[in-house]
C-alpha cells in the first residue's frame, strides 16, 4: 500500500488575530507548516505529501517549502486550496496520482503531531479499517445548548456522558476510494467538521485510535504558547 498525506493549509487562521496565512506563522522560527509537513515525512510509511495551500498562495508556499527539504524518500506538491477546509481537501485528493491507496488528512494547525501517532493511525488502515481517528478523551464536561444571540444566556439542552466523548484530532486516515467516495457523495454545507464525519454520514465505520497530546491544534493565541513551549522542551 502506498501512503499519501493531504495537508490542508488553506485557512485565513481568523481565531488566532490578524496576520498572515495561520500555516506560514512562524513557530520556534520555522512556519507551522513546514513542522506539520516534516511531522508526516518522519512517517516511513509516507511517499506523498500533497499541501494545499490559500488559492492565491500556491506559488509562495512552494517557494518556501523547497527551502526546508524533506527526505529523499518523499515526494511533495502543492496544490490551491478552496473556500473551505472541505473543499480544500477536495482538491488535495483529486491531485492524488492512482498508486495511492492510503490516505492520511492532516491539518497543517497540528504541527507538533509525534510520528508514532502517525505511524498507528496508517497501521490501522493497512489493517483493515476504512476510517481511522486518533482522539484523546476530555477534560471537561460538554453542554449541548440552544443558541442564542451573542451575550444572551444559552439554554442547556443536555449533557452527553463524558466518558464516552473524545476529542478528534489528526491526521486521520483513510482507504482512499472510501473518503473520495464520501467527498464525492456529501453536499457541502452539511456540516460536517472533519473528513471522518463525511464518511460516517456514507454508513461506513469509522474508528478511533489513542491521539497524543501534542497533536492539539494551535487556534488560539494561547496554543501558539503551549506550541513554542512544546518546541522549547524537545530541544532542550
Ligand atoms: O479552521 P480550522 O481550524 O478547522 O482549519 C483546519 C485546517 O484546515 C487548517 O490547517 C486550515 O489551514 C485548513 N483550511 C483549508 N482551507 C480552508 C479552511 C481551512 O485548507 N478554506
Amino acid at each position: 500500500a502506498r501512503t499519501a498525506a493531504v495537508i490542508p493549509a488553506a485557512g485565513r487562521g481568523v481565531r488566532l488575530g490578524p496576520g498572515t496565512p495561520k500555516a506560514l506563522r512562524a513557530l520556534g522560527g520555522t512556519p507551522m507548516l513546514v513542522h506539520a509537513v516534516r511531522a508526516m515525512a518522519a512517517s516511513r510509511a509516507v511517499s506523498l505529501i500533497v499541501v494545499v495551500a490559500p488559492p492565491d498562495g500556491a506559488a509562495e508556499v512552494s517557494r518556501l517549502l523547497h527551502e526546508h527539504p524533506l527526505p529523499e524518500r518523499t515526494d511533495l506538491e502543492v496544490v490551491p486550496g478552496g473556500q473551505t477546509r472541505q473543499e480544500s481537501v477536495r482538491l488535495g485528493l483529486a491531485a492524488l496520482p492512482d498508486t495511492i491507496d492510503v490516505v492520511l488528512v492532516h491539518d497543517a494547525a497540528r504541527p507538533l503531531v509525534p510520528v508514532e501517532t502517525v505511524d498507528a493511525v496508517v497501521a490501522a488502515v493497512r489493517g483493515g479499517a476504512p476510517a481511522v481517528v486518533p482522539a484523546l478523551p476530555l477534560a471537561d464536561t460538554v453542554k449541548q445548548v440552544d443558541p442564542q444571540p451573542q451575550g444572551s444566556p444559552e439554554p442547556v439542552v443536555g449533557t452527553p456522558e463524558r466518558a464516552l466523548l473524545r476529542a478528534v484530532q489528526t491526521p486521520q486516515g483513510f482507504d482512499l476510494a472510501t473518503l473520495r467516495k464520501a467527498h464525492d457523495t456529501v453536499v457541502e454545507g452539511e456540516g460536517a467538521t472533519d473528513d471522518a464525519g463525511l464518511v460516517e454520514r456514507l454508513g461506513s465505520p469509522v474508528v478511533v485510535v489513542p491521539g497524543h497530546e501534542e497533536a492539539f491544534k494551535v487556534t488560539r493565541p494561547l496554543d501558539l504558547v503551549l506550541a513554542e513551549a512544546v518546541l522549547a522542551r524537545r530541544r532542550a
